[in-house]
């Protein structure tokens, strides 16, 4: 019972209020090795000049996205100890989370959360594998959040991935305001926070589910 409809259906599920407990893990069996790197050229929004990212702050578009996470920056955010099975309603397997200091330092607190606030989600085939075999991140544009549509959104998951994803493994890779970034992401985060089943973590609201601090 796995496939396309399942994430489609969770996403819209949770959209829905209406409770994501059958929203499962993305089902991937054994991801090898995630793909390497994202060498080509499907994100190609190099234009902005606000896009470039810097230590705290994911840069925008498949490409720079992919580079950035290799040079691995995150992994001085505060982050999860252990790798962890999803907790619901999320979709997306077994991970480990990473907060950026905007997050971690207003984790605690109920306000919508500042610009900058980022977070990076490494995506593994198993509790024990040492490689991540996807990503998932996002990065606050804005500090009116617009609903999701002023968070940019970025996942790229191994082939066999169930998540409906294009040829280099990417899910979304765009702002929450259209296309999947929209009907996916924002569909489900947008939930974050409102009733006892769309928290899975203290302190979610606004569009993040984990704040790690
Ligand atoms: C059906 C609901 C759902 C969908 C769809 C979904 N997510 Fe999530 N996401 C979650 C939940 C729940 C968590 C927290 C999971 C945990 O703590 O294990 C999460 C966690 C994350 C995190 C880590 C920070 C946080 O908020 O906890 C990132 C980054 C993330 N998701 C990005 C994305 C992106 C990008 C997409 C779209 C491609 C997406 N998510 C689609 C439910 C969803």
């Amino acid at each position: 019972m796995r496939g396309l409809w399942n994430v489609l259906a969770c996403a819209a599920g949770a959209a829905l209020a209406l409770g994501g407990s059958a929203c499962g893990d993305s089902g991937s069996t054994d991801g090898g090795n995630g793909g390497g790197g994202g060498g080509d050229g499907t994100g190609g929004s190099t234009t902005s000049t606000s896009s470039g990212g810097d230590a705290q702050t994911p840069p925008q578009g498949g490409t720079a996205v992919e580079a950035w996470l290799a040079k691995g920056d995150y992994k001085n955010w505060t982050c999860e100890a252990a790798v962890h099975e999803a907790r619901s309603p999320s979709p997306h397997g077994f991970n480990r989370i990473c907060s950026n200091d905007v997050i971690a330092g207003a984790a605690t607190g109920t306000d919508d959360w500042p610009e900058g606030a980022a977070a990076v989600k490494e995506l593994y085939a198993s509790a024990t594998d040492a490689d991540p075999v996807g990503y998932a991140v996002y990065l606050k544009l804005d500090a009116d959040s617009a609903g999701g549509s002023n968070w940019y959104w970025y996942e790229r998951v191994p082939d066999d991935s169930t998540a409906p994803h294009d040829a280099n493994g990417v899910v979304a890779d765009g702002p929450g305001s259209s296309g999947p970034a929209q009907t996916i992401c924002v569909g489900c985060h947008a939930g974050a926070g409102s009733d006892t089943a769309h928290t899975p973590s203290p302190g979610g609201r606004d569009q993040v589910y984990t704040p790690v601090h």
